[in-house]
């Protein structure tokens, strides 16, 4: 009775994957147990090897041989990569770690270990500790009770960090293994006016460089900004509308101010800029669905694909600023979600990527799936942040005010150095229980779990099934 029960379960959560059909009917002729452990593994690819054994009755060598040939077998690769797949994002966030390990076995060790490395992708708020928009949704700060100030995260002698203090971290943080600083906020970094000399400095260091930011205020690059621009790995917008009236709300910005029309020029002017170049910068949106704007995707990823960007992030208020949606609402983003969804498959959106959270796809799919807890945070060396006054922690949500709190402090950059605090955070578990984590970081957490747990258990990473071998 609970075997059938699961194997609907199982069945009804693939049954929403059309790739599922070919892949299922491809290890058909398999013993049921493997076939249980592949199923489990694909409703949640986070699982470790021994609770897959466990379950399915398979021993650690079969689940392994299970592994081998998902990592050979295309059925399998184009049905864990399908836009209809729940768990894509958390199957790529695997593969890019397998593959990064399988490049540089001596960083992995390291991780493996727990000895000092820094991240691959180091997040700094370079900014001015401040915003031009006051956005409904922003996890940053509430410019009000919690800032940086009311905080006391305004590191008292020293401030905020200036030029010569970033491009030490670069350099230290280059040293430590660190391969891509992205420029975000704590506030919005192109408030400083030395932003794209930063990124210019780190690049020199042959770091790639991306952004995050509202764009409201690159219309007053200079020539010297620009070039940098069209140079950086990626430039995403946040957009959180395609009319004026409702995208004035969410940034609270007067009409006057032509705060809309504006990015979207500035959007046009970089993408003719980086063409005229011969630049390959991916210029991309990140829509924030909430309240205000739940009704207007379908017309967000039209607007984004007559921009002209390469790609579109579609992501829900991912830590709950705003208010819960009702189930109306929610059934309405996901009728946009299928038709955005078919409309992609169409071809409507030409070369523009459209890309979904996993959530989003499941709320598309009609299905409600939550991520695995796990002990102990993998964000920390993974995708920290620092704030605009030098605070290290372990991601970007413990480093601004709205989420501050001082257990997970890391240490202060610019008092101690990067390699100093970074050492200091080897030899410490941080938690992984925040109520408000982001569900990439829940998801990141429960794929590094599986890494380390599995490796414990004698299965090493390059074992792992995410990355496609020929
Ligand atoms: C806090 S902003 C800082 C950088 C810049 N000011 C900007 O808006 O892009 C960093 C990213 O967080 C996103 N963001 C803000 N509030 C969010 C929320 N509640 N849920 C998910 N993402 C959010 C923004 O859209 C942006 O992409
Ligand atoms: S532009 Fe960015 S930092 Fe500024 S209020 Fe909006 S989300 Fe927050």
């Amino acid at each position: 009775m609970i075997a059938e029960a699961r194997q609907n379960y199982l069945d009804s959560y693939l049954g929403t994957v059309p790739e599922a059909a070919a892949y299922l009917g491809n290890i058909a002729e398999l013993p049921e147990a493997v076939r249980l452990a592949g199923q489990l593994h694909l409703v949640d690819p986070s699982t470790p090897a021994a609770a897959l054994a466990e379950t399915s009755g398979l021993s650690p060598k079969e689940v392994e041989a299970l592994y081998a040939g998902m990592q050979t077998d295309g059925l399998y690769q184009k049905l864990v990569t399908s836009p209809f797949y729940p768990r894509r994002m958390m199957h790529h966030m695997g593969a890019s770690t397998q593959r990064d390990w399988a490049a540089d076995p001596e960083y992995a060790a390291k991780v493996l270990k727990g000895e000092a490395v820094a991240p691959r992708n180091l997040e700094v708020h370079a900014t001015r500790g401040s915003c031009d928009y006051t956005c409904t949704m922003c996890l940053w700060s509430d410019k009000t009770d919690k800032t940086y100030r009311t905080l006391n995260l305004i590191d008292s002698g020293n401030g905020l960090m200036q030029t010569p203090d970033w491009i030490t971290v670069f350099k230290d943080a280059k040293e430590l293994g660190t391969e891509r600083i992205v420029f975000s906020g704590g506030g919005e970094p192109m408030l400083n006016k030395e932003l794209f000399g930063l990124s210019a400095e780190a690049r020199a260091m042959g770091l790639q460089t991306q952004l995050y930011t509202n764009g409201f205020g690159l219309r007053k690059s200079t020539e010297a900004d620009w070039a940098e621009a069209v140079q950086m790995e990626q430039i995403r917008f946040s957009m959180h509308s395609p009319t004026p009236d409702i995208y004035d709300k969410i940034v609270e910005m007067p009409e006057h101010a032509e705060a809309l029309p504006t990015v979207a020029n500035n959007i046009r002017e970089l993408i003719a800029r980086r063409d005229a170049a011969g630049a390959s910068v991916r210029v991309g949106i990140g829509f924030v669905t909430q309240a205000l704007n739940y009704h207007q995707i379908e017309e967000m990823v039209d607007f984004a694909h007559g921009l002209g960007v390469d790609f579109i992030n579609l992501r829900q208020d991912e830590v709950e600023v705003t208010r819960e949606l009702t189930d109306a609402e929610r059934r309405q983003i996901a009728e946009q979600l299928i038709s955005v969804r078919e409309r992609t498959l169409r071809g409507d959106f030409g070369d523009m990527y459209v890309d979904m959270s996993d959530d989003m796809t499941a709320m598309a799919n009609g299905l409600q799936q939550t991520v695995r807890s796990v002990g102990a945070c993998s964000v920390t060396w993974l995708r920290p942040a620092i704030s605009p006054y030098g605070l290290l922690a372990p991601c970007d949500l413990r480093a601004e005010p709205r989420f501050y709190d001082k257990g997970y402090a890391l240490g202060n950059v610019r008092r101690e150095t990067l390699p100093i605090v970074v050492a200091n955070a080897a030899g410490r578990t941080v938690a992984a229980n925040c109520a408000q984590c982001m569900p990439s970081g829940r998801t990141i957490n429960s794929v590094m779990d599986k890494f380390s747990v599995d490796q414990a258990a004698g299965l090493p990473y390059d074992k792992q099934p995410f990355l496609a071998r020929q």
